[in-house]
């Protein structure tokens, strides 16, 4: 089984005092929580602030984006290597949100993926269909596309250290999540293209589910074989909520 990955994507919500206060109960439902990785995407006015608080603590930071370019006359945009100067490890690329509201692309994913390898951050790349896709039974072209386009040019050794996310369009913040079987069905087809195209290191990656994971339905997700993990939106700002994501029950698992 690989390190399972929980990570809560804070989006666009809360003041530093209020991370301030997710963070200081988090601290204290996750201690000794050492076998997997727990990762906060806060909004990047809070993330240097919270950098303190965790210190010491197993919970990791990410960026919910950033911008291509290392630096210079990009008014509004923060860079790979800016995020990682104020202590991010992860960064969230290509997430529904940014697609919809921000017209980001497979092209732009593939430039911030690179932009993120090369400053040392851990790119967790979100791809997934919406409803009416689902409905015309593409999604497994849908991601296909979306992951080929966002790897483009990337090698073995590159793709090694990626987080991949399969979020659904429907499910995000619509409390109606993916059944553990439709998720675990697009999972193993993703593992199956990464190990077509990239060989051996397709095994190595983690594979994460996000859209509606709550405490009452992240042990059947995790459940499943290929599910690695979970991308967490709403859940993510309620802590006890949070830890318990974190804390899910882990039962033995074979992949076929
Ligand atoms: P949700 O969001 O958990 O609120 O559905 C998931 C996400 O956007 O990553």
């Amino acid at each position: 089984m690989l390190r399972p990955l929980i990570a809560g994507n804070w989006k666009m919500n809360t003041t530093i005092s209020q991370g301030v206060e997710l963070v200081m109960r988090l601290r204290e439902l996750t201690r000794g929580a050492e076998d997997i990785d727990i990762v906060i995407a806060p909004p990047y006015t809070s993330i240097y602030h919270l950098r303190f608080l965790l210190a010491g603590s197993p919970i990791k930071l990410a960026a919910q984006n950033l911008y291509i370019e290392k630096n210079g006359a990009y008014t509004g945009e923060v860079s790979a290597e800016m995020l990682r100067d104020v202590g991010c490890e992860y960064a969230i690329i290509g997430h529904s949100e940014r697609r919809r509201y921000f017209n980001e692309t497979d092209e732009t994913v593939n430039k911030k993926i690179f932009a993120s390898l090369r400053a040392n951050l851990k790119p967790v790349v979100c791809v997934g269909e919406t409803l009416d896709e689902r409905k015309d039974n593409k999604t497994l072209g849908v991601v296909k596309r979306q992951i080929k386009g966002a790897l483009k040019g990337l090698g073995p050794g590159m793709v090694k250290d990626l987080v991949l996310a399969y979020e659904p369009v429907w499910a995000i913040g619509t409390g109606i999540n993916a059944t553990p079987e439709q998720a675990e069905e697009v999972h193993n087809r993703l593992r199956d293209l990464l190990c077509e195209e990239y060989g051996m290191v397709a095994n190595d990656l983690r594979i994460i589910y996000g859209g509606s994971v709550k405490p009452e339905n992240i042990d059947e997700l995790m459940a499943q074989p290929n599910i690695d993990g979970a991308l967490v939106g709403g859940a993510s700002l309620n802590a006890d909520d949070f830890a318990r994501i974190a804390r899910f029950k882990k039962s033995p698992k074979g992949r076929s």
